[in-house]
């Protein structure tokens, strides 16, 4: 069964103002590259080669710009605009016909994951329902939450609590099975006037079909909502290029790697870059 991807890369960016006056969220730099080649690549390293990209009508133009329609990385980029921020949920109406029959898998474009990957590549394989993470923060009520009880149960999911019934958040990347596109179809807004994700995880849980993985130390989940998320998340990859002289969240080294583009595709693709950093590093990796 394929599994199709969303990005969800609209909203206000409301706390990142005056940053998003003039450009989204998801387009801002973290460190080296804008924030959306994080997710992007999170998505094409679990193997998921068609991805739909949702934004506002002002910045769908820019991702189209910046991204294209994928052959670069060897995926299928397509776009649809979200006239109004109505919440996470929302990606299921709006990219329904991009759904199809397919599951599906949303991470939302400010959610940056490092560290190996199994927890989801798992997740992708084994999905009946949906498939959920649990993080432990320091910070839940910020945050989806999951309550576990013994033997994996889980006891309750709730959407920024005030009061916390544990500190496993739950973080903006989820596997769904196709029931997703039906359960929002049906959805009704929330406390806030939005079609909040949470609910729809409250929907599998009463359907005994909501599944929660651990996601284990090693991997690193960053938060870049705030001004100081957002340098912290620029800082923490900054930290880790350095050393290993490794990128984070390069598409074309994901491409090549998994096997999206030939040698000779990847070497044509990498030949359209201008001359800089990002284009030494991706040429470097033909001859490692
Ligand atoms: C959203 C979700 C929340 C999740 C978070 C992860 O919150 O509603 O459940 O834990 O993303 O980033 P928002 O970013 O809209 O505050």
């Amino acid at each position: 069964m394929t599994t199709r991807g969303i990005i969800l890369a609209g909203g206000s960016g409301s706390r990142l103002y005056p940053l998003t006056a003039a450009f989204s969220k998801q387009l801002q730099p973290v460190y080296d590259k804008p924030m959306i080649f994080y997710p992007l690549s999170t998505l094409m390293m679990a193997g998921i080669r068609d991805v739909l990209i949702i934004s506002t009508p002002h910045d769908t133009p820019t991702f189209e710009r910046l991204l294209g329609d994928g052959s670069r990385y060897g995926i299928s980029l397509q776009y649809v605009v979200q006239d109004a921020p109505r919440g996470l949920a929302d990606a299921f109406r709006v990219g329904r016909d991009f759904v199809g029959r397919d599951n599906v898998s949303l991470i939302l474009g400010d959610n940056i994951f490092y560290g190996k990957l199994d927890f989801y590549r798992r997740a992708i394989a084994n999905n009946t329902g949906a498939t959920v993470f649990g993080y432990p923060v320091t910070d839940p009520e910020r945050y989806g939450v999951v309550e576990m009880g013994p033997g994996g149960k889980v006891l309750s999911i709730e959407e920024k609590p005030t009061a916390p019934k544990s500190n496993l958040a739950i973080p903006g990347l989820y596997v769904y099975n196709n029931d997703v596109v039906e359960i929002a179809a049906n959805l009704q807004p929330g406390k806030r006037g939005e079609l909040e994700i949470t609910d729809v995880h409250r929907i599998y849980l009463e359907r005994e079909q909501l599944n929660v993985e651990m996601i284990g130390r090693g991997v690193a989940w960053l938060d870049t909502g705030t001004p100081e998320s957002l340098i912290e998340a620029s800082t923490f990859i900054h930290a880790i290029e350095k050393r290993q002289g490794l990128k984070i969240g390069c598409p074309e080294e994901v491409a090549l790697q998994q096997g999206f583009l030939t040698p000779d595709e990847y070497r044509a693709s990498v030949a359209l870059l201008p001359n800089c950093s990002y284009r030494t590093y991706c040429e470097s990796l033909l001859r490692s």
